[in-house]
Order: structure tokens, then sequence, then C-alpha cells
């Protein structure tokens, strides 16, 4: 079998009595992307946050790249979170709006330095694999486009090369069209880079464009999981079929919600 990256075992996560997931299993090669789909509250959030080591772990195990993530403290805590690079949904709130696009890839690369003219070169190839081009560094968040944003957000989570990329809704605040243009770029990136990525949305068409395998989550359990190809030719569970005949047309691979 390929090298795993990733090996989730009877993660379970809870917010005081509250349990959000239960016994979420996951195994993930290196150079695969796995689809996370669930209706809102279903867990997805959470359990990106249980992979980057941001919520705690009520029981079971995530294992990155060999490194258990319950065992982790301080500085080596600090080293894995840099090495799973969560995008979030909304750059926006995530860029500082003082910041100039340069600036927040510079401290991507280095946190608490942040120099730019020492890493141009490696700014302005992110900058260009992205779609965006060198002339963009010197410029602020709030004059870009959301998909623009959305651009700069996925070269800053990539730019530090980590073994495990969470991307989280990053398409759903987009217009379909623009939703599809990062879609194709995501997928062109990982690729040509061999990303291992979890790719999360409530939105199965979206999440099939740039996934190998799919995990259904309903109510913060897997309801079921197996390659692209067998889920939508043989959904087992009712909240899969549902997802799949929300899916307008044939094929049924609509973008649009
Ligand atoms: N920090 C928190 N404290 C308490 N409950 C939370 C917290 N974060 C999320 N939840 C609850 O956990 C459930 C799963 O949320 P979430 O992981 O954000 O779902 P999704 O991303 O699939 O929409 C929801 O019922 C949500 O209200
Ligand atoms: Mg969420």
């Amino acid at each position: 079998m390929a090298e795993l990256m990733l090996d989730v075992a009877g993660l379970a996560v809870a917010y005081g009595r509250t349990r959000v997931l239960s016994g979420v299993d996951l195994q993930l090669a290196r150079g695969k992307t796995v689809g996370v789909v669930g209706e809102s509250g279903s867990g997805k959030s959470t359990f990106a946050g249980a992979l980057v080591g941001t919520t705690p772990i009520s029981s079971g195990s995530v294992v990155v790249d060999g490194v258990d993530v319950r065992g982790l403290k301080h500085g080596a805590l600090r080293d894995y979170r840099r090495s799973t690079q969560l995008i979030p949904q909304d750059p926006y709130s995530s860029l500082s709006p003082r910041r100039t696009i340069g600036q927040a890839l510079a401290e991507a690369i280095e946190p608490r330095r942040a120099r730019v003219r020492a890493n141009r070169d490696l700014i302005v190839s992110w900058l260009e694999r992205v779609g965006l081009s060198a002339d963009m560094m010197d410029r602020f968040p709030h004059e870009f486009s959301g998909g623009q944003r959305q651009r700069v957000a996925i070269a800053r989570g990539l730019i530090i090369d980590p073994s495990l990329v969470i991307a989280d809704e990053i398409t759903s605040a987009l217009d379909v069209s623009v939703q599809a243009q990062i879609l194709d770029l995501l997928a062109d990136i990982k690729r040509s880079l061999g990303l291992t990525m979890i790719f999360i949305s409530h939105n199965l068409a979206v999440v099939q464009r740039v996934s190998d395998e799919i995990m259904v989550l309903y109510g913060g359990r897997v309801v079921e999981a197996g390659p692209v190809e067998q889920i939508y030719a043989n959904p087992q569970h009712p909240y899969t079929r549902r997802l799949l005949d929300a899916d307008p047309g044939s094929p049924r691979f609509s973008l649009a919600d």
C-alpha cells in the first residue's frame, strides 16, 4: 500500500457534554485527497480543527506523517501546526487589512520576521502559480475580489510546503463560475505538487471535482466512505443518496447548491 500520511482512528470530540464527532476513522495515502462532505453542523470544521491541533481530541488518535498529534506540546506542537495548513472559508477575516499580500505571504514563510524582499522569488512564484502576478505583492486585501483573495489564501497555505492541507469550505462563499476556477486551480496544483489534502464542503458536487475518495459525515459520524466513483455509482447510505439526488441533471455534477 502507498505510504500512509494520515491515520485517524476512533476519533471523538466533545464540547462539554455535547459530542460532535464519534468514532471517526480515516486513512489517507500521501498525494491523495479525501473529500469530507456533510450538512451544516455535521462536524466538518470540528474534524478540521482536530487534525490541525486546535480542537482538543476527547478520544481516539490522529497520526500525521507518523506523528501522534495528541502527544505534542510546545515547540513540537508549533512545528506540527506549520506542517498542517488550514485554508479557511473566508480569507478576508484571516488576512490582515493592514498588511500587503507580499507581507502576508512572507509572514507565512517566517512568522516572526516576515521579510518580503528576502523571500521575493518564492512569493512571486506562488502568486504566479495561483494565477496572480508579481505586481500584486504590494496591494492590500481589500483591493482584491473574493476569488483573488481565495487564491492568496491558497498560496499562503501552500508556500511552506505543508505535509497535509485542509481546505474548509474554501469555495462556499464564491459565485459558481469563480468556484469552478478555484476548484480547477486546486486540482491542478494538487496534481503537480502531489498534495495530500482534506477537502471539506457541504456540496458533494464540489467535493467530487478535486477528491480521490469521499467521506460522508452525518451527525458527527462517518456514514459512508470510499473512492469517489464507488460513492457515485453505488451510494449506500440514505443521506448520501439524498445528496446525489439533490444535484439536478445528468451528469449529476452540478456546482450550484
Ligand atoms: N466551540 C464550540 N463549542 C460548542 N459547540 C460547538 C463549537 N464548535 C462547533 N460546535 C457545535 O458542533 C457541531 C459541529 O459543528 P461544526 O464542526 O462547525 O460543523 P460543520 O463544519 O459541519 O458545519 C455543531 O452542532 C456546532 O454547533
Ligand atoms: Mg464548517
